[in-house]
């Protein structure tokens, strides 16, 4: 047996994922609120008889690593890691070879990490870096907490350092921590304060460097590496990601000492984006903490183009947004070394994106004069109609007229005709599922859903029952599920011969590896706890089959009764009585089922 195979037999999933959140019994399986996306009724599935996962409402799943991954954020590697300690398994194949190198890296950042807080923390030479700091405001605890340091001015003392700890060039330079020169490399940071930029666990990808003195760049970072992507990075996010989940909403500033002087004043739900726009990398890292974000930027949010296209993403993923608004033009840093009270107070009284928005444009142009009704108008109407829920988009259609003072109607009907822009074709509007044979697509929609329940159902056969009723597998219009009710069938043959009852572990065992995947899903729906009992699953077993059955004789009449009217039309009388019987046999059948 593998290791990972040795993991999952040692770990119960059902412990693995209540440690993230509760779950509820529901008959065989358990439930809940998935975490992987907004909901008020579960949809996540966990069995663990199989051991996996399902979410109906976002449509993933898996087993406990793709759990761990999807919720921490971390790669397979990472996740075999975590869940080998839980299950006091040690690995063989312990990610110690390092096969890709970057263990390594996170090594020599570690110790680089080591050398800047020395300097800065006990040597003289980082004792102007040191005065700086403390006269901003920030503690000898946060100092430690944050694992800052100070790169001397100097271009070889940490290339130097790190050489005599056994770190090649090489490794100096693929994590950016050296830039290379004619002679083999030098120190990047120089006479910088320098932040440690960890992940969610705590490790460190680089750094960033902040000039002690006046200077430009005012910071410099570590550019990208094997394990340091900007994009996908949250400054602070392993300190703050409790209280972020704690308190269900995330703060998010511009810069490291905005977050840092947050933290230490008390608002620990907060992370810092380092002055880029949010990216959808980042949004799906705090989407696994919270579905509300604060948002404190220097810059006008509405009249940044870049920072209306993360929010843009951000709502589309389904997040809360509100701004926070300070007064002046301080910062959260200078705000929370002035009066940590008063930042408290601006992020309690944060307003909503959408109502932002209408004070900047009313803040820009006069919403009196017909100029400026148009230029407002011209801006916010596309921002409206990127509003993905529908209530919270009315609401504001509401609030635009007012400001205005125009009908909402008006605004309604140009929010249908207004063309969206480029960027959004990629993302189906929600009204291109409008077929124009919508009945036809209702019908077929109501047959799928009903093939899947009455093979939920079979999955979930009561131990007492050993066969399961006849019918024709032709039932069955999507060809996987009758595939499945056919083995099933089998299966179920096979062992009522040798008197045993039936085990999922076991029917999906015996099934082609393509097929366990869509019977794992059907084995997570939801089933009626009631249903357990024989007599009342064979009962729901039945009408679910006659439903099945009337939906295909109604749509075989429909198309019956159109070859009718054609036969009369081009006067085919043998046809036409052909089809005239068909119909009547169906129309019994049709009768006879109810
Ligand atoms: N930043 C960066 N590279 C730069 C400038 C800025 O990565 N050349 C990032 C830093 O993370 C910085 C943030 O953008 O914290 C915001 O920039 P700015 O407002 O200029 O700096 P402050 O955060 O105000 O820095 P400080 O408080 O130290 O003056
Ligand atoms: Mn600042």
């Amino acid at each position: 047996m593998d290791e990972v195979e040795q993991i999952k037999q040692k770990l119960n999933i059902v412990d693995v994922i209540q440690e993230y959140l509760p779950l509820k019994k529901s008959g065989v399986n358990f439930k809940a609120n998935c975490p992987f996306h907004q909901e008020t009724s579960p949809s996540f599935m966990v069995s663990p008889e199989r051991g996996i996962w399902h979410c109906f409402g976002c449509s993933v799943g898996g087993d406990i690593f793709k759990f761990i991954m999807d919720k921490e954020g971390i790669e397979f590697k990472d996740a075999l890691e975590i869940l080998a300690k839980k299950a006091g398994i040690t690995l063989k194949t312990s990610s110690k070879k390092d096969r890709d190198g970057t263990e390594r890296l996170f090594e020599v950042n570690q110790k680089a990490q080591q050398f800047f807080h020395y300097i800065l923390t006990e040597h003289t030479l980082g004792k102007p870096a040191l005065n700086y700091l403390k006269k901003r405001g920030l503690t000898d605890e946060s100092i430690k907490e944050f694992g800052i340091g100070y790169a001397p001015m100097s271009w070889d003392s940490l290339t130097n350092f790190l050489k005599k700890r056994g770190f090649t060039v090489g490794e100096m330079i693929a994590s950016s921590l050296c830039v290379p020169s004619k002679r083999g490399c030098y120190d990047r940071f120089r006479g910088r304060i320098v932040f440690p930029l960890m992940d969610v666990r705590g490790r460190i990808l680089g750094f960033s460097g902040r000039i002690l003195l006046k200077g430009e760049p005012k910071y410099t970072n570590t550019s990208q590496t094997a394990i340091f992507d900007k994009s996908k990075f949250l400054f602070g996010i392993h300190l703050a990601k409790g209280a972020i989940k704690e308190k269900s909403e995330a703060i998010l500033v511009e810069g490291e000492m905005d977050m840092i002087m947050s933290f230490q004043s008390g608002i620990k739900n907060i992370v810092a984006s380092k002055g880029t726009a949010l990216t959808e990398s980042q949004i799906e890292l705090l989407k696994r903490y919270t579905d509300t974000l604060d948002l404190c930027f220097d810059t006008d949010l509405a009249g940044d183009a870049a920072s209306r296209r993360g929010i843009e993403i951000a709502d589309k993923a389904g997040m809360n947004l509100k701004v926070v608004k300070l007064s002046g033009a301080k910062d959260p840093a200078e705000v929370c070394l002035k009066d940590p009270k008063e930042w408290e107070d601006a992020v309690a009284q944060s307003i909503p994106i959408y109502d932002y928005y209408l004070g900047s444009v009313s803040h820009r142009f006069d919403p009196k004069s017909a100029v400026g009704k148009k230029q407002i108008y011209a801006e916010v109407l596309p921002i409206w109609k990127k509003i993905s829920d529908l209530v919270v988009q009315d609401h504001y259609v509401q609030k635009l007229a007012a400001l205005l003072q125009v009908k909402d109607d008006l605004i309604r009907k140009d929010l249908k005709t207004i063309s969206t822009l480029p960027s959004q074709a990629l993302v189906p509007a929600k009204d291109d599922r409008v077929n124009p044979d919508l009945i036809g697509v209702k019908v077929s929609d109501r047959k799928k859903l009903l093939e899947e329940y009455l093979l939920s159902l079979l999955l979930h056969l009561p131990d007492d029952i050993t066969y399961v009723p006849n019918f024709p597998e032709t039932l069955f219009n999507e060809e996987s599920l009758r595939q499945i009710y056919v083995l099933l069938v089998l299966y179920l043959d096979s062992i009522a011969f040798k008197g045993k009852s039936f085990r999922i572990t076991e029917f999906i065992a015996t099934l082609p590896k393509e097929l366990t995947e869509i019977v794992d899903k059907f084995y997570l729906l939801e089933i009626d706890e009631k249903l357990e009992e024989s007599v009342l699953w064979q009962k729901e077993v039945g009408n679910v089959i006659t439903e099945m059955k009337r939906i295909l004789i109604k749509s075989s009449l429909e198309i019956l009764s159109l070859q009718i009217k054609s036969a009369q039309e081009f006067e085919r009388p043998e046809t036409l009585e052909v089809l005239n019987r068909k119909f009547r046999d169906l129309s019994l059948k049709l009768k006879n089922l109810s």
